[in-house]
């Protein structure tokens, strides 16, 4: 019998038929005379049996030495079998070695986060990991299928850039040639030129923060979506933020529940995730404060203030109007209240915090240059971006959402880093 080559994810299309699978020794097991191996190939995890009776000596000799994430050809015939993990199983035939692998690092005990951290490439491997990476995917393939859908073009914005965009703080600086550029903090700006030239924009890239604190919601480099809508006020950029946000839900419950069982998330909250959500000014949420994390009038949210506020709402929240002072150059001062911005984060529900940043921009060029001038940044790097607001400025709204904090909050991790495939921490840059 000829084994025709098949994945993990469709053996069930195989059953009673002969394959063979391209993958890794994943783990095993023996029981008597038989050798239960756990075969991997990427799209997913397979139970094999190996029988001594069944097999050549060398081959069931090969099944009972080999080492945990040898790779392998693995033939045999696939049955359906109910008690396996899966509900399919295969009964080897045959198993070749393309290298046997060294004493594996990784074993299925349990290691501590720096150990793993130090294997990312190695723990990447594990179904924990390949069930978030997987989310992680949806997450991104929903977000750029809802904003093409409404029209959004994507148009790529620099990574190396010669001005700061959020604030000089967390700034990544780097030579170039005889000056120096700054690592992306926000495409927004140049977002803001492309929607004047498109309309309807989003660019969705990498995003560099030097943030020197050690918290698990914070990367140095993560990835954000952002888009930018000309003619788009403030009311209409949060009523896009939660479609979006709904859209992305809906779409991993539907297409990634199994990986969300794999995490062990509960996915009722998930479930409750419907418009409308709830809008806060940030008067209103230091009320809500005042009893557990009271707060100054003037300063700004810390993770315990995020935490605490969206503890009253079971769906994301949005805190609106922030006073001007925390909050970037190019937020619109709102015309009624000029001491705060046009501006809103939209907080996660269960503890995951913000999970976007947004709001209408500045279009005024003469109070735009004020901001500018205030906030102590070099005027002359942003001539390009005031140009903006000199030839044929309109309102516009636009906003960013962090990759990491949806996945990590949609498959309910406990720290951001095992939301990006390699996670560039405080202090880790490793592997
Ligand atoms: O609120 P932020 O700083 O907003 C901006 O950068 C705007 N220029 C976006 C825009 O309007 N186009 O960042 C947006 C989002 C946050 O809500 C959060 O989800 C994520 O980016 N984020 C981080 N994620 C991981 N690690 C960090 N250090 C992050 N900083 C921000
Ligand atoms: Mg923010």
């Amino acid at each position: 019998m000829t084994a025709r080559p098949a994945t993990v994810e469709e053996v069930g299309r195989h059953v009673g038929a002969s394959v063979e699978l391209r993958g890794w020794l994943y783990n095993r097991r023996k029981a008597g005379k038989l050798q239960f191996l756990i075969i991997r190939d990427g799209t997913g995890f397979l139970q094999a049996v190996a029988s001594e009776a069944d097999l050549p000596p060398e081959v069931f000799e090969l099944c009972r030495s080999l080492g945990q994430e040898s790779s392998i050809l693995a033939r045999g015939v696939v049955r359906a079998d109910p008690r396996s993990p899966g509900g399919y199983e295969l009964s080897l035939t045959g198993l070749e070695a393309l290298q046997a692998a060294e004493e594996y690092p990784i074993s299925l005990k349990e290691h501590g986060a720096d150990f793993l951290l130090d294997h990312r490439h190695l723990w990447l491997r594990t179904p924990r990991q390949h069930a978030i990476i997987r989310v992680r995917a949806e997450v991104i393939a929903a977000c750029r299928d809802f904003l093409d859908g409404q029209g959004f073009l994507l148009v790529d914005t620099p990574i190396l850039t010669p001005a700061a965009c959020e604030g000089t703080t967390t700034l990544f600086e780097t030579g170039y040639f005889d000056t120096t550029a700054y690592l992306a903090q926000s495409g927004q700006l140049y977002n803001e030129a492309a929607a004047m030239a498109f309309g309807r924009v989003y660019c969705f890239g990498p995003t560099f923060r030097a943030e020197k604190s050690r918290t698990r919601r914070h990367l140095m480099e993560f990835w954000m979506v952002e888009p930018e809508a000309a003619y788009l006020d403030f009311e209409g950029n949060l009523t896009l933020q939660e479609a979006m946000i709904v859209h992305i839900v809906e779409r991993v419950l539907a297409k990634r529940r199994a990986e969300l069982e794999r995490l062990e998330r509960d996915t009722a909250p998930l479930e409750g995730v419907r418009p409308p959500f709830p809008r806060v000014s940030y008067d209103e949420a230091l009320r809500l404060l005042e009893p557990v994390e009271p707060l100054a009038w003037g300063e700004d949210f810390g993770a315990p203030h995020e935490v605490a506020v969206a503890g009253h709402f079971d769906r994301p929240v949005f805190v609106h109007r922030f006073p001007a002072k925390v909050k970037a150059f190019y937020m619109k001062p709102d015309p009624e209240r000029p001491d705060v911005v046009l501006g809103a984060d939209l907080l996660a529900p269960e503890g995951y915090g913000e999970i976007i940043g947004g709001g209408e921009r500045l279009a005024d060029h003469e109070t735009l240059r004020r901001r500018i001038r205030e906030h102590g940044l070099p005027e002359e790097a942003f001539r390009w971006y005031l140009d903006l607001r000199r030839y044929g400025s309109v309102p516009h709204s636009g906003f960013g959402l962090g990759i990491e904090r949806v996945v990590a909050w949609l498959c309910g991790l406990e720290h951001i880093r095992e939301a990006i495939p390699f996670p560039r921490l405080l202090n880790r840059i490793y592997p």
